[in-house]
């Protein structure tokens, strides 16, 4: 069988990773450390940013067209999204009550709001990767599919594609890697790219490094 175009795989696993570090940050956050407190915001702000960007494209750029073909399915994948948004809005909140005033009681509810944002948004994800998808696949051709997808690249401002970078490079196998940074690397000048695998280099291990050095 044939495998097609999954337009979700490369950001969720970017997101698995970015929401992995945030729950593990807080699960070990010293409250009295305010170099861990700014870790903390630095990370749930981008997390946070990440979260709404993908889920604006997928509003955009899949469920517009998926909407024609089966209203009842992009409804209910819409009404997700709502659900999703007010669980981020709920864990944020209790995140940036945590950064104005640590204590370790507001430590640990921010860890559990977080732990339930993950709960519910790998399942929203993993509905996307089966359900979504078998439908999408039912309608659309994997032309069709990466055409969506290189709409969505072309929206983002060269540092929203260096936030996506640091969080999906570290997490895709190596054929992946080869796959998106050979992308990047077609498209892009050679400085940028260039500059864009050494600005990888803390985010990745050294043994991907030396991987993606050499696409
Ligand atoms: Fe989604």
């Amino acid at each position: 069988m044939n495998q097609r175009v999954n337009i979700y795989g490369f950001p969720h696993k970017g997101l698995r990773n970015a929401l992995g570090k945030l729950s593990f940050n807080l699960g070990k956050l010293d409250v009295s450390s305010e170099e861990q407190i700014q870790e903390i915001k630095l990370l749930s702000n981008e997390v946070s940013e990440l979260l709404k960007l993908h889920l604006h494209s997928e509003e955009k750029h899949v469920l517009v067209p998926l909407k024609e073909k089966d209203p009842k399915i992009a409804d209910h994948n819409h009404e997700d999204h709502l659900k999703m948004e007010r669980l981020e809005d709920q864990m944020m909140f209790s995140i940036h009550q945590l950064i104005d005033s640590p204590d370790i009681g507001i430590a640990i509810k921010s860890y559990q709001e977080t732990n339930l944002f993950i709960r519910e948004y790998f399942r929203h994800m993993d509905e996307e990767e089966n359900e979504i998808n078998e439908i999408i696949w039912s309608h659309f051709s994997d032309e069709e599919i990466l055409e969506w997808q290189g709409k969505i690249l072309s929206e983002l401002t060269p540092d929203q594609f260096f936030s996506w970078f640091k969080y999906i490079i570290p997490a895709l196998h190596p054929l992946e890697q080869s796959i998106m940074l050979g992308g990047f690397k077609q498209n892009a000048p050679d400085e940028v790219y260039q500059g864009t695998i050494h600005g990888l280099k803390p985010f990745i291990t050294e043994q991907q490094f030396e991987y993606i050095s050499n696409i």
